[in-house]
């Protein structure tokens, strides 16, 4: 049987890193987004984050304006966060949880904890035509609350299963490889559509894109640093062939 396709979706949140880096705006988050779509990306995906460190407000409208494929909006489930959102209506929301003090978005939401309030924070963005999105660990009692709350999609967090490949503790690595094979079929039989992303590389890719159920796979952090040394375009070009030959 024919494999469903497999969406690579770019994040250009550390274009953005770098810009910020000396204020001004080189290098551009709108064009890196751009060149990301002639070089095949599905998607664009872009976080902004409550204390606006890298995306900020001017990239998202300039993202709505400029792009072709769809925006992934990541955000924290925070009222302004739900008003951005209502105003621009990307194509897909996804809800992230978000600490001040990370580098990046640590863990997974927990959303089995905040059923309900979830469930009345994502009505609006589903009313309003996004496809929300929730970032979770690989663990069944929260898939089935993003489930019960009305999520159409679940992105599972790939970091702990990197990290664990970047350390060499590849026992870990392998168990967590193997909760994500489980959760995305059992995310999949709920009726979620599944997505992936968080840390991953080009050695790290291929066991997760082989997963049939997932369909899509958000990747940024490597991209923007590999681009430093061969270019977006053929960082972009190299991720995409490695999907494809997992997926083959
Ligand atoms: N998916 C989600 C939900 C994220 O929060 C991030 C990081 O912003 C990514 C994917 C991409 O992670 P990375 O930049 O490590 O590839």
């Amino acid at each position: 049987m024919a494999q469903p396709i497999l969406r690579l979706g770019v994040n250009i949140d550390h274009v953005a890193t770098v810009r910020n880096a000396r204020g001004g705006c080189d290098p551009d988050p709108i064009r890196a987004a751009k060149l990301a779509e002639e070089a095949g990306a599905d998607g664009i995906t872009a976080h902004l984050r409550e204390d606006r460190r890298h995306i900020g407000d001017a990239d998202i409208e300039g993202l709505m304006d400029a792009l072709t494929v769809p925006l992934n909006f990541e955000m924290a489930a925070t009222a302004e966060m739900q008003q951005i959102a209502l105003r621009h209506k990307p194509h897909a929301v996804c809800i992230v949880p978000e600490k001040r003090e990370e580098r990046t978005t640590e863990g997974g939401l927990e959303v089995a904890r905040e059923e309900n309030q979830l469930a009345h924070y994502i009505a609006p963005l589903r009313e309003a035509g996004c496809r929300v999105s929730i970032f979770i660990a690989a663990d069944q009692k929260q898939i089935e609350a993003a489930n019960r709350i009305g999520a159409q999609v679940i992105e599972l967090h790939t970091g702990a299963y990197c990290d664990a490949h970047a350390e060499g503790d590849f026992k870990t690595r392998d168990a967590e490889l193997e909760k994500m094979r489980t959760m995305s079929a059992f995310a999949h039989e709920l009726g979620l559509e599944v997505h992936a992303g968080h840390g991953l590389t080009y050695e790290t890719v291929k066991p997760v894109a082989a997963f049939p159920e997932v369909v899509e796979l958000n990747i940024g952090h490597f991209l923007i640093g590999e681009s430093i040394f061969r270019g977006l375009t053929p960082a972009i070009a190299e991720m995409r062939r490695l999907m494809d030959e997992a997926r083959a």
